[in-house]
């Protein structure tokens, strides 16, 4: 009698459980939601920003969100801004947030760009930039995405990784010291162009 009993118990707990799990995993969703709303004031609906120097941040991987977070909250990496924002999240609501970002579609806004600089850009980038920034600087892999990132974002954040505010590894500060030497701020101007023109 105990064990014919006990079947139907069991069951409802499982099934009570499957309940729970359902709307929790809503339930989370929805303050994922609530947790980036303020985003979208500067970087735009579902991430994608149009300027002027906000980056879109939808679509980059759950690692170089992360990583970019961290390093703002811990101050390694300095933010006019994100510094300050990094600290108000623990670290479950931004992994949650990374997810979140990580699941939309990359935007690219329409910008202007120069089509002869973004032509010779394009070359630039061959030789320098697409070893690690593969498919024209769109593939997002730990790395952020330059195809279609806000021109005016990419310029300051060279000009950072140039004067050391933001740190670069042993390889990247050796093609893009390289780059600078052979090309200079032409050269730079010339392949942010081409990022701007990618749509
Ligand atoms: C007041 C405007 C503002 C708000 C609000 C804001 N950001 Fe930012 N964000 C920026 C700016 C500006 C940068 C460029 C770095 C800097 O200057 O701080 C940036 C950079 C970033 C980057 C780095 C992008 C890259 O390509 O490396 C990430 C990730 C990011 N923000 C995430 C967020 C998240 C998540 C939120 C919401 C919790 C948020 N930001 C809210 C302005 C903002
Ligand atoms: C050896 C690999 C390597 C090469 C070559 C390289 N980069 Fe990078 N780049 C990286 C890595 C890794 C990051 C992410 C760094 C971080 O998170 O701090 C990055 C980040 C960037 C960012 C910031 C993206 C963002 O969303 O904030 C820009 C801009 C950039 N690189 C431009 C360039 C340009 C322009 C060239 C060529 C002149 C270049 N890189 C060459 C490895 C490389």
């Amino acid at each position: 009698m105990l064990r014919i009993k006990s079947i139907p118990a069991a069951l409802a707990v499982g099934v009570l459980a499957i309940f729970t799990s359902i709307n929790t995993a809503s339930a989370e969703m929805a303050s994922v939601q609530t947790l980036a709303s303020p985003c979208a004031g500067c970087h735009g609906v579902n991430g994608v920003s149009v300027g002027p120097a906000t980056p879109s941040i939808a679509g980059l991987t759950e690692a170089y969100f992360l990583d970019s977070m961290a390093t703002y909250k811990s101050g390694k990496r300095k933010g006019t801004i994100m510094s300050r924002i990094a600290k108000g999240y623990t670290d479950e609501e931004t992994k949650a947030m990374a997810k979140l970002f990580a699941s939309m579609k990359f935007g690219r806004t329409t910008q202007m760009s120069d089509a002869g600089l973004a032509a010779k850009g394009k070359e630039l980038h061959a030789e320098f930039c697409d070893s690690c920034h593969e498919q024209d600087g769109r593939k997002a892999d730990g790395i952020g995405v330059l195809g279609g990132q806000i021109a005016a974002y990419l310029d300051y954040t060279i000009a950072d990784f140039y004067s050391g505010v933001r740190t670069m590894e042993k390889r990247k500060a050796q093609k893009m010291n390289a780059f600078k030497a052979e090309h200079g701020a032409d050269g730079i101007k010339a392949v942010v162009q081409f990022y701007a023109s990618q749509k």
